[in-house]
């Protein structure tokens, strides 16, 4: 198997979604896949599957396709969706309360083990089965439990300080919602910045690219 570095990126973003469609095809029961039938339920070319696939081994067979089960346990396996990694919410506003008790952590490869906010009108409120915590309580929380994953769910302003403070208590890893495009002065540090509304500013380029060529119909 290729380790992670000698993938390129672009593979790696696609391997989430090959797990995703690979697990829903495992829960229905489907043993073996060609690659001509999940490129047409993944609406990628087959020869993308194959040349994507061969990246870390090329779990299939000619003629056989692939086997679904091993196949996702494989991208599972190199994902690292088995390994737990501590992870802690920052912001227990709208969002960080959404995303604490609507993502399962746990299947991607995340415990979450606590959530904080600065704000002691929250301190001890239940988000799911956590209380809330203070963040001057952070610190010492992260020295006892050492989280490796921060979760930022605060606003734009806060965001550069409290993840320079994650970092100087040992979390490497950001998933950041915060409006800030966060770029941490410090070597090992993974970031992945999530922005819905860019999400939904690609949807509406598309919509207006269909709604152009309708008008130019008429
Ligand atoms: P919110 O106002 O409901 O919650 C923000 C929480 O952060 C508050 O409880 C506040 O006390 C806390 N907070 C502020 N500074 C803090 C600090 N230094 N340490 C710990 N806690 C702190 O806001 P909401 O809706 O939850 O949004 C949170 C952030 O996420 C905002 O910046 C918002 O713009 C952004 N956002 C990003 C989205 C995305 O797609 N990336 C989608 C929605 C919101």
């Amino acid at each position: 198997m290729a380790k992670n570095g000698q993938i390129s990126s672009s593979v790696i973003k696609r391997l989430p979604r090959y797990y995703r469609f690979l697990g829903e095809l495992k829960k229905q029961g489907v043993e073996r896949i060609s690659s001509r039938e999940l490129s047409d339920m993944m609406k990628l070319t087959a020869s993308q599957i194959r040349q994507d696939l061969n990246c870390f081994g090329g779990f299939g067979q000619q003629g056989y396709g692939y086997h679904v089960d091993m196949l996702h346990s494989e991208i599972g396996n190199i994902l690292g969706v088995d390994r737990q990694f501590k992870t802690i919410v920052i912001g227990a506003g709208n969002l960080g309360r959404a995303i604490a008790t609507h993502i399962n952590f746990d299947t991607r490869g995340c415990e979450l083990i606590g959530i904080f906010d600065r704000d002691p009108a929250l301190t001890g409120m239940k988000v799911g089965k956590l209380e809330i915590m203070h963040t001057d309580e952070l610190e010492q929380f992260c020295r006892k439990q050492k989280p490796v994953v921060a979760v930022l769910c605060i606003p734009k302003a806060a965001t550069q300080e409290i993840a320079d403070k994650l970092v100087g208590l040992g979390l490497r890893s950001f998933w950041n919602f915060s409006h800030y495009d966060l770029s941490i002065d410090h070597e090992d540090i993974i970031v992945e910045n999530v922005h819905l509304g860019d999400s939904l500013l690609t949807l509406t380029y598309g919509t207006n690219v269909l709604a152009s060529s309708e008008d130019a119909k008429k």
